[in-house]
């Protein structure tokens, strides 16, 4: 029997005191400003790592090859059990990233309600930095009609087949091909890509300052690939319907 201010404690109130403690350093830790950084930090950074992925499968959709490299591609992407155990945790952490932002934001406003009468004057207060709620609802909405267009097309929606060496494939690249021959599909990817670019572009560095990896000697390596990874992504993207469109 375990004594607690010499009250004897039975083994469920030690089980009660045990957990309530552990909730209330989980549940500490997530509504401190800085436990909350924290989390969108790590599934930033995770989201970073699938647009770099998710890139290179798309530029196959340049190659002058009738779509078969992308076409493959895409097969083994949504019948390989590994990266389809990966996809859910991908969902995952871009509906905890989202809506984590949310309560971020909800509870600043809460914090703030009038808001400044003059901006403060942070140097390091970038335009991104201000508006990172914006951005994201844009990248959001870009989102929403994205996986509407293609993702769901693939899962769910009647796409047609193509025939390479024997095997049946499914022909997702005749569903962009068809999509990006649309010009409002072409204008909505380069207005969204150019705010992934400046959402990336604040929240690669700011991620590395949640995680307390703001050491001087590594902040310029970090500004520098930070502001390569915002830049060339972003373009990269924007690039593939902007020339399928004029193909
Ligand atoms: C030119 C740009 C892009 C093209 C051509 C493209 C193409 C596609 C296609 C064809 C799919 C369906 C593939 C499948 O279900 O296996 C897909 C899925 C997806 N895309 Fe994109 N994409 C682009 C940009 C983006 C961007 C910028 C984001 C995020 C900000 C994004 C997020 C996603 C997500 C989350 C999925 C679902 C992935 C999964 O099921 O594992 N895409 N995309």
């Amino acid at each position: 029997m375990i004594l607690l201010w010499n009250v004897p404690l039975v083994a469920s109130d030690y089980y009660t005191f045990n957990q309530a403690n552990h909730m209330s350093w989980f549940t500490n830790a997530m509504s401190s400003s800085i436990g909350k950084k924290v989390l969108m930090a790590l599934t930033g950074l995770f989201l970073v790592t699938f647009l770099i992925v998710h890139l290179s499968g798309n530029l196959q959709l340049l190659l002058n090859d009738g779509g078969k490299a992308f076409n493959i591609y895409a097969k083994f992407m949504t019948t390989n059990p590994v990266i389809k155990a990966t996809s859910y945790l991908l969902y995952a952490t871009f509906i905890v990233h989202i809506v984590w932002a949310l309560i971020i934001t909800v509870g600043n406003k809460k914090a703030r309600p009038t808001g400044y009468a003059v901006q403060p004057g942070n140097v390091s207060s970038t335009w991104s930095s201000k508006n990172m709620g914006l951005l994201g609802t844009i990248i959001l909405v870009f989102l929403v009609i994205h996986l509407k267009q293609f993702w769901y097309e693939m899962h769910w929606g009647g796409i047609p087949t193509a025939n390479y060496d024997g095997m049946e494939y499914n022909d997702l690249y005749a569903v962009v091909n068809v999509a990006f021959h649309e010009l409002w599909y072409v204008v909505l990817y380069t207005i969204s890509m150019m705010a992934l670019m400046f959402h990336l572009n604040h929240g690669f560095k700011s991620a590395f300052q949640s995680l307390g990896a703001n050491h001087p000697k590594y902040n310029p390596l970090i500004k520098g690939v930070g502001f390569i990874i915002a830049i060339v992504i972003p373009a990269l993207f924007a690039a593939i319907p902007i020339i399928m469109y004029m193909k």
